[in-house]
């Protein structure tokens, strides 16, 4: 149980479909209040409705990770109305490099994937950090992807060995240096940082190709979100413990 006796506030990116809806809905289903953040007010303002309807505690936030005027005002929002936030949620992806290899990826691709996936990340975060800090118990889960791990690309009997588009891997790769370096550094506060692998869960960034469902996926983020006062920190993990990077 955390210090904060339960009552927590939870900010999830990219929170109007997919894994991410799905992570806001339970962590409000634990009793957070929940920040849906999302780039697009009318399908944020859907989101947020359509929780408020299943009667939890939700509140759209815009936040658009490429834009840092949009983190400014969102951490002020957040502050004047909460004055703490106590999980942050870095979910927010995109996947544009899908059938690309290393030796054709656009740099225009490679670029845009990392604003996104990596230099957002890293300024959302910087944006609240100084409100995780007000938190008994701040919790950051950087959702990566075991695409993101190059010892299992390294390993010619994973399960995605094949799968090799150079700008979302590495941009995973790239956000679970992030994890570690902040871990390192946030680590005599009561901030925990991991980085969480959801699995090949169907939603629109792969055409819904994927086998498990959101409520699989969602899984080990929230539980990365909702570690004791005593969890670990700088991890890399999925549903079935830690993965190697
Ligand atoms: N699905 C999988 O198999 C899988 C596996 C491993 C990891 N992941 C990771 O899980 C996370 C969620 O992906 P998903 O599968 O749920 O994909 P999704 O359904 O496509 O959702 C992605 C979310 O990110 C938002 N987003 C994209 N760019 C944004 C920006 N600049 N600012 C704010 N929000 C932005 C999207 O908003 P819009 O609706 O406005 O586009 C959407 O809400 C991603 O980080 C992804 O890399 C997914």
């Amino acid at each position: 149980m955390s210090e904060n006796n339960g009552q927590m506030i939870a900010l999830v990116t990219g929170a109007n479909k997919g894994i991410g809806f799905e992570v806001a809905r339970q962590l409000a289903r634990r009793g957070d209040t929940v920040l849906l953040a999302a780039r697009n007010e009318e399908r944020g303002r859907e989101a947020e409705a359509k929780l408020k309807a299943e009667g939890f505690d939700v509140h759209f936030v815009h936040l658009d990770v490429e834009d840092a005027e949009t983190h400014q005002t969102a951490a002020k929002f957040v502050g004047e109305k909460f004055d703490r936030l106590d999980v942050l949620v870095n979910n927010a992806g995109i996947a544009l490099d899908a059938g690309s290899k290393a030796s054709n990826v656009s740099p225009d691709v490679l670029r845009k994937t990392f604003d996104t996936n990596l230099f957002g990340v890293i300024a959302v975060t910087q944006a609240f950090l100084p409100l995780l800090k007000k938190s008994d118990d701040g919790r950051i889960v950087n959702v990566s992807s075991g695409l993101g791990s190059l010892t299992q690309h390294s390993d010619p009997t994973w399960e995605f060995y094949g799968v090799k588009p150079l700008a979302y891997n590495a941009s995973k790769t790239a956000l679970n240096a992030f994890t570690v370096m902040l871990a390192h550094e946030l680590k005599e506060t009561k901030i925990k940082v991991n980085s969480a692998d959801p699995g090949f869960t169907a939603t629109d960034l792969n055409g819904h190709s994927g086998y498990r469902t959101v409520e699989q996926g969602a899984t080990v983020i929230v539980e990365l979100a909702s570690l004791p006062s005593d969890g670990t920190t700088g991890g890399y993990f999925d549903e079935n413990g830690v993965v190697p990077w």
